[in-house]
């Protein structure tokens, strides 16, 4: 179980963005990881991590597309049920799948309201500096996590997987302001330099959450399928803290060794 003060402090209940706002206050830095199901919800909420992302990472990590493009709210929306189920403590925020929210805040606002009711999220994550939505969505009770920097839903208008803000950090910053004072409350810095993002983290009063993007954030977040090793390729941002790609087929070909040598089922796991 994690130490933390922001967890500790939130032991009975559910982290909130308040909770987020004093560890900013306190300088305490927290963890983030994304989940797309009960398992890693429950594995991850009882190992102390205080919020979790049903990130729409899901589509090249769990739904098999080649990006996040394709994926859908209708995809969406039974992961996010099944890890606010999983979870008893963290603050659990569902992506807003590309072309659920960018043509209006009214439109933005019907998709997070699904959210909400139909799967129990707490907040919700958007891509880029959609200031009228954010405030729109705030102005209902919804909080919103900001995302800036690589905005892998533009992949094909950024031209690729690319660190951003090298020439226009500048923009970034000023992106980041207008989303704080619209009133999210956190801001995914996602592949953009060390130095900017330790700029941008000074300069705000809500936390900022670093993926490939320096030690300085407030938070960093990872994928979670990167985090334990099971990504074929994962990218230079990414640490895998364990190798499970490894283990998981040891385990499948141990298993299928037991079947062909006639030592599966055993004793132990045969009824009478
Ligand atoms: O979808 C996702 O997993 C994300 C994180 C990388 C921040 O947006």
């Amino acid at each position: 179980m994690s130490t933390t003060t922001l967890y500790g402090g939130a032991a009975h209940r559910r982290v909130t963005i308040l909770d987020l706002k004093k560890a900013k206050t306190d300088g305490e830095k927290w963890a983030m990881l994304t989940s797309y199901e009960q398992m890693t919800a429950e594995i991850f909420d009882t190992a102390g991590i205080p919020v979790l992302l049903v990130g729409d990472s899901a589509g090249n990590n769990f739904l098999g597309e080649e990006n996040t493009i394709p994926v859908t709210v209708d995809e969406m929306i039974p992961l996010t049920r099944a890890v606010v189920r999983g979870s008893k403590r963290a603050l659990v925020v569902a992506d807003l799948p590309f072309g659920s929210y960018e043509s209006s805040p009214e439109q933005a606002l019907a998709t997070s309201i699904r959210f909400f009711k139909e799967a129990g999220a707490m907040a919700v994550k958007l891509e880029g500096a959609h200031l009228a939505t954010v405030e729109k969505l705030t102005a209902a009770g919804i909080p919103v996590m900001g995302h800036l920097g690589l905005t892998p839903q533009s992949l094909h208008q950024l031209g690729g997987y690319r660190v951003q803000g090298r020439e226009d950090g500048e923009a970034i910053l000023q992106a980041a302001l207008a989303l704080e004072k619209a009133g999210a409350f956190a801001i995914v810095l996602e592949l953009v330099p060390a130095e900017l993002a330790a700029k941008i983290t000074a300069a705000l009063s809500i936390p900022t959450i670093g993926i490939g993007a320096g030690v300085n954030c407030d938070a960093q977040v990872l994928v979670w399928t990167d985090l334990v090793g099971l990504t074929a390729n994962p990218p230079k941002l990414a640490k895998a803290y364990r190798n499970l790609r490894s283990e998981i087929s040891a385990a499948a070909q141990e298993f299928a060794a037991d079947v062909r040598g006639g030592t599966f089922p055993g004793a132990e796991n045969t009824f009478n």
